[in-house]
């Protein structure tokens, strides 16, 4: 990826070292994979650098120390059992991200049904390149266009395999039926987006596959639109009484994200 081109996606890192993907909504609030934290929900030991197009940067790299930020609170879907479904979290970062060319938020939307119009989707990581391949130095941030594929079909993809896998409730798939574009092991987490209209709006968030780039085998990915109200909710309950009406508000002006950014 060329810097700047994705500026909500984040690195989110287990004692300094990448660890998962994630994606800026706001000043404050981060968007995640719940299954990130199945062995660590302790915010003090996570942090998540932005703004950086290197998951490894060089010590004297001090604006990417810079754009890391304290996670203040980790917290899950209430529906999250351990694995997918609701495999979504939402972090509430300690200090407010500041914005810059390299930094800003996605647009996340409760109404995305028109899957005919999700055509230009992108889904980026610093995960394995391909099966057991770690992310060669320079550790530079990977994009692939996927296509959106639907619950239907994906069943039907597979059930061609030789087991059964099915994909219902919050899932949604994208990849190509024929293999070769997919996140892979350390892109979970992170975000599967479609320009829609000339925003890019956060879609899925990167959760499981079996294995990676498979025929047949679509990688797997949380539904955002089916967690929006979950999202809105707990982002407006800050802590702070007056953020009922903005919650309010928010409810009324979809898609409300305040400023999610167009392409470049
Ligand atoms: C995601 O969920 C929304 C809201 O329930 C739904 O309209 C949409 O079709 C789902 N997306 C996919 C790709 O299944």
């Amino acid at each position: 990826a060329e810097l700047g081109r994705w500026p909500w996606q984040g690195s989110l890192r287990r004692w300094g070292a990448h660890s998962c993907g994630a994606s800026l909504l706001s000043h404050r609030w981060v968007l995640t994979a719940a299954h990130c934290f199945r062995d660590d929900r302790n915010p003090k030991e996570w942090t998540i650098q932005f703004g950086e197009l290197t998951s490894v940067p060089s010590l004297w790299n001090l604006e990417a120390y810079l754009n890391r930020y304290q996670v203040d609170r980790i917290i899950l879907s209430p529906s999250f059992a351990g694995v997918p479904p609701y495999d979504i979290a939402l972090l509430r970062l300690a200090s407010p991200v500041t914005y810059n060319k390299n930094i800003q938020p996605v647009c996340i939307s409760a109404s995305m049904s028109k899957l005919e119009k999700l055509t230009d989707c992108w889904v980026t990581g610093w995960g394995d390149v391909e099966e057991e391949k770690n992310l060669p130095a320079p550790y530079t941030l990977q994009e692939v266009q996927v296509s959106i594929i639907s619950k239907a079909m994906c069943n039907h993809l597979y059930q061609r395999s030789d087991f059964g896998v099915a994909i219902w409730g919050d899932m949604i798939c994208a990849g190509d039926p024929a293999g070769g574009k997919d996140a892979c092991n350390g892109d979970s987490g992170g975000p599967l987006v479609c320009d829609l209209d000339g925003l890019w709006y956060q879609i899925g968030i990167v959760s499981w596959g079996v294995g990676c780039g498979h025929p047949n085998r679509p990688g797997v990915y949380t539904n955002v639109s089916q967690h929006a109200h979950w999202i809105q909710k707990t982002m407006a309950h800050d802590g702070s009484p007056r953020l009922e009406l903005s919650l309010l508000l928010l409810l009324l002006t979809l898609p409300w994200t305040p400023r999610c950014v167009g392409p470049t």
